[in-house]
Order: structure tokens, then C-alpha cells, then sequence
């Protein structure tokens, strides 16, 4: 089976032959092998349903409100298939060796942190940052609790203006953060200033206009699913990377993307997507006849419990380099 793997300057297809390249491909329950269908109608589908301004529950209000409801989410899904392999994948392009100094970016409850400090320690340093107060006190209790705890610091802090001097880090990541913000640009030029020249800045983020989902209805499901995506406020956020990177002035540019397939509705939903509320705004609208709209969730609750349930994801991981 071909993967992608790809530079700023060139893009290759491979075969598999190192362990990394061979789990490129990932599924998040077993089946038939992925094919990476072109982003079907984006553009027109993106301009007539473009996505509001996004929720508010990574705010620090909420967090602190919901704290256990949010821990419990971020822990989850950092165990998920998909996200054990954008760990592999972030890891490959920080390159982190020990003794370097790593941050970390709306850490959450800490979830990524472990897996920084193992690659640095025992001479290195992990640094935390969230604006979330409630979520640094939960970081640091995990963080005390893991195998190189002593190297892990976790503070309070806005990824716009982050509490640090220029140059401070080898390098800087975030995960599912820039997503929810209304400047994400400017959060990675941030992380930029506080890497020292040479070091390299990586971030993860979805795409999900670009997932792709079998439907009996795809006109239908494509009207619910994009109005659904209104809870994000940078649903594409992943496929806009590489272009903010650039923008932020980060050279180097690479990219090594975590792919997936679901055969299990109950998995999307897992990550966050609900078509709920979509399907009644919907309905209200009178958009659509009311038993399409209605038919559009038990398709995919048959589709799944029938065994026919396919959908595809991309998981973007883009790294750059500061110039020196
Ligand atoms: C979806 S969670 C991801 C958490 C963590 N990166 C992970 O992968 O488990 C988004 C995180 O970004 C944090 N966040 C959102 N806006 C932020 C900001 N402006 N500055 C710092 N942290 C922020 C939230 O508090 C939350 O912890």
C-alpha cells in the first residue's frame, strides 16, 4: 500500500519500510484499506454552510465549570488509535533529543506531556501552558504522578502571549488547540518567538470539512454534518497549517498527516461531532423535508450496526523550523 509522506519542497510516494511509515495508514477499528477521497464539494458546500463562531467549552470559564467532563474527554481521546499515532507522528518531526527543552501549548490536563518528558529526560525540560487554571492544576497533578514527573512544570498562560522570553525552547507543539482559536496565525508565530533559532514549532489539528462519510443521502448528510461543524470555530484548521506556518515565518515546512478510517459511528461521536442539534436547526429552518432530516443520524446508527459503517479522517501534523 502507497502512503504520503512529504517536505515543504517535495511530496513522495513510498512504500512502507521503516515501522513509522508502516502504521501511516491506521485503522481505528479493523476493515478494508483506506482510500483518501478528495475533499468532495468542499468548497461550495463550505461557502453556502460556512461555519459560526464555535463554542465556547475550551474556555477557561468552562473548563473550570466542567472540569471533570473535559479531563475525562482530553484522556479518552489521547487514547484513541488516531491519536497514538499523531503522538508517533509529532514525535518524528520534534525529533526531541535529551537534555532539550520542550513547550507545550494548551497542555489540557497534561495528557501529552509523559510522552515529552520521556524523550528529553533526565537533563531536558517539559513545560506546560494553559489558560485553563483548572486544567493546570489538574496537568500538575498528573504530571507528578507519571515516571519523569521532576522534569515536567506546568504553568498558567495565553498562547497569544506566551510568559516566556524570545528563544526560551528547542521547540514548542500543540495539539487541537489553534482550532479554537479566532487568531490561530498569531498563536503559532508565538510559539515561534519563544523557540530559539534552529529549533522547530509542530502542531496536530483535524480537518473536519474534509472527512469524508459513506450516506445513503450524502446531499442531506453533507447539509447536517457542515451545520454540525458550527460548534468549531476552525473546523479546517488542519488543512490551513502548512499555508499559517509559512505566514507565521516558519521554514522547512513539513508534514506527516495520521490518517484514519472508522467503522463505528459511535467513534465520531467519541471525538466530539454532534448532529443533533444540527438536524433540528435544520428541521426549524425547514431546510429539507422533515423525514430526510430525520432519516439522516439512523442511517449511520444502521450503517453501524450493520457492519457497513465507513468514514475517513485526517489528522494534520505540520512542523517548521525558526530561520536563523
Ligand atoms: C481540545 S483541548 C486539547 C488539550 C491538549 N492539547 C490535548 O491534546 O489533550 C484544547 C486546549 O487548549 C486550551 N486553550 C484554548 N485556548 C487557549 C489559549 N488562548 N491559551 C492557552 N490555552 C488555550 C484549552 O484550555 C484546552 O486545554
Amino acid at each position: 500500500m502507497a502512503v504520503t509522506v512529504g517536505t515543504g519542497k517535495f511530496l513522495s510516494f513510498v512504500r512502507p519500510q521503516s515501522p513509522t511509515l508502516a502504521r501511516l495508514v491506521r485503522y481505528e477499528c479493523p476493515g478494508s484499506p483506506p482510500t483518501l477521497q478528495s475533499h468532495r464539494n468542499r468548497t461550495t458546500l463550505m461557502t453556502t454552510e460556512s461555519p459560526a463562531a464555535g463554542t465556547t467549552e475550551w474556555q477557561a470559564d468552562y473548563v473550570h465549570a466542567h472540569l471533570d467532563e473535559q479531563a475525562a474527554y482530553l484522556a479518552t481521546v489521547s487514547a484513541s488509535t488516531l491519536m497514538q499515532h499523531v503522538a508517533e507522528n509529532t514525535h518524528v518531526l520534534l525529533n526531541l533529543k535529551p537534555g532539550q527543552s520542550v513547550l507545550e501549548v494548551g497542555c489540557g490536563n497534561g495528557m501529552f506531556l509523559p510522552g515529552l518528558a520521556e524523550k528529553v529526560f533526565p537533563a531536558g525540560r517539559v513545560v506546560g501552558v494553559d489558560h485553563a487554571d483548572a486544567f493546570v492544576t489538574e496537568a500538575r497533578k498528573n504530571a507528578a504522578a507519571c515516571r519523569h514527573g521532576t522534569i515536567i512544570s506546568i504553568e498558567s498562560g495565553d498562547a497569544y502571549k506566551l510568559p516566556f522570553g524570545n528563544g526560551t525552547f528547542d521547540a514548542a507543539h500543540c495539539e487541537r488547540v489553534l482550532m479554537h482559536l479566532d487568531d490561530p496565525t498569531a498563536a503559532v508565530r508565538e510559539m515561534a518567538r519563544v523557540v530559539r533559532a534552529g529549533g522547530v514549532v509542530v502542531a496536530a489539528e483535524p480537518d473536519w470539512p474534509g472527512m469524508q462519510f459513506d450516506h445513503p443521502d450524502p446531499e442531506a448528510f453533507q447539509l447536517v454534518y457542515l451545520r454540525a461543524l458550527r460548534l468549531f470555530r476552525q473546523p479546517d484548521l488542519g488543512l490551513t497549517l502548512f499555508r499559517r506556518f509559512s505566514e507565521a515565518g516558519l521554514i522547512d515546512l513539513k508534514f506527516l498527516p495520521a490518517t484514519a478510517i472508522f467503522t463505528d459511528f459511535a467513534t465520531i461521536r467519541m471525538y466530539g461531532l454532534k448532529l443533533e442539534p444540527a438536524v433540528e436547526a435544520l428541521i426549524a429552518e425547514k431546510r429539507l423535508p422533515f423525514e430526510t432530516l430525520r432519516a439522516v443520524i439512523p442511517a449511520l446508527e444502521q450503517a453501524s450496526a450493520g457492519g457497513t459503517y465507513y468514514s475517513t479522517a485526517i489528522m494534520h501534523v505540520v512542523a517548521g523550523t525558526v530561520p536563523r
